[in-house]
């Protein structure tokens, strides 16, 4: 197996472990991203960030960013919208108040409500305005600015190319490339093909994304693209440990043993008590179903466990259900 080359440079950041959490809204927020640095990931993202909710000072909105200063590792804040100088300002405001080390540009987002304003996939339509966007936020920060793109809007649309050569031109330092159109949302297989055409035609880092499910996945991603850097999204849900598996895997061709129940279900109520502790039990408890969902899949029975758990609506009987279902697996609660 060909191994990732170590360092990834961004602009003045040096990444030595390049294996990195992908944005998710709803899911990469603060107590998930401390979770996933626990297991050795050093670039994390978070979740796109409105431009306009920043620059009309919404509080929402800044929960999104928040991260404690003290943190190992660097942090990318991914911004969504449309207006160049809403963009700018955005990251300029970021950049004082919260000091990440990397402003990203989301031109990626599927959705429709993103994509009816112009944001999100819907630049990978409009290279010109893409170009204005990058162009602005890069002059108005000195952190390194990213792209994360789409394969292009639809299969008659294909400009991955294209739109990553404006961002190069543009001043982005580094671009991820997800292998989907955005017709595809996320159905289908992502398309590596067009990561690794990217790569051999931009002088900027490229970060592979799309269907790394396994640390052998990100092995044959990176021997196929040549790509820099990989980027986890879904299969990091209610897996952690895959950061770690991969990045280990990556480094050494060996693979780590996968967790087993007793490990899930503990780092389910540990993920658990961080989101409560830091959000509160009325929107953490909420917030934390999908995850004790994710963290439970594939285990026996695990449907009536999550529709026991999603009655409940406190830790503490939360705590009791999963130690219970643990120990009708034979496993010590
Ligand atoms: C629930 C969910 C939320 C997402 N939110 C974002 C987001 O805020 N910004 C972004 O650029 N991509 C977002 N994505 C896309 C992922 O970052 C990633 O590109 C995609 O899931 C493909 O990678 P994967 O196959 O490893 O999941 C989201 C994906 C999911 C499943």
């Amino acid at each position: 197996m060909k191994k990732v080359s170590g360092l990834m440079q961004i602009g003045d950041l040096k990444i030595e472990n390049p294996v990195i959490l992908a944005p998710m809204a709803g899911v990469s927020d603060y107590p998930y991203r401390q979770i996933i640095r626990e297991m050795g990931c050093e670039l994390v993202y978070t979740e796109m960030v409105s431009s306009k909710g920043l620059v009309y000072g919404s509080k929402k909105t800044e929960v999104l960013i928040d991260y404690s200063t003290g943190e190992k590792g660097a942090i990318a804040v991914q911004l969504f919208g449309e207006d160049a100088e809403v963009m700018a300002r955005a990251a300029c405001l970021v950049e004082k108040r919260f000091q990440p080390d990397i402003i990203d540009i989301n031109m990626g987002c599927p959705t429709p409500k993103i994509v009816k304003n112009g944001s999100g996939s819907a630049l990978m339509k409009d290279p010109e305005r893409a170009g204005e966007i990058i162009s602005a936020v890069v002059k108005a920060v000195d952190i390194p600015v990213t792209i994360k793109i789409r394969k292009g809007w639809d299969n008659q649309h294909i400009n991955a190319v294209e739109i990553a050569l404006i961002g190069e031109e543009s001043g982005a330092r580094a671009v991820a490339v997800h292998g989907r159109t955005r017709e595809d949302f996320y159905s289908g297989k992502a398309d590596w093909g067009i990561i690794r055409e990217v790569k051999e035609k931009v002088n900027i880092p490229v970060i592979g994304n799309g269907d790394i499910f396994s640390p052998e996945d990100a092995g044959k991603m990176v021997e196929f693209t040549g790509c820099n850097g990989v980027m986890i999204g879904r299969g990091a849900r209610g897996n952690p440990w895959l950061l770690k598996r991969t990045s280990h895997y990556l480094k050494t061709g060996e693979l780590l043993p996968e967790p087993d129940y007793r490990e899930r279900i503990d780092m389910a109520l540990y993920h658990l008590k961080k989101a409560v502790d830091y959000f509160g039990p009325e929107m953490g408890i909420p917030k934390m179903r999908k995850h004790l969902a994710w963290y439970i899949k594939g285990m026996p029975s695990s449907n009536k466990i999550k529709e026991r758990i999603n009655r409940l609506d406190n830790c503490e009987a939360i705590e009791k259900t999963l130690r219970e279902y643990l120990v009708s697996l034979g496993e010590k609660g």
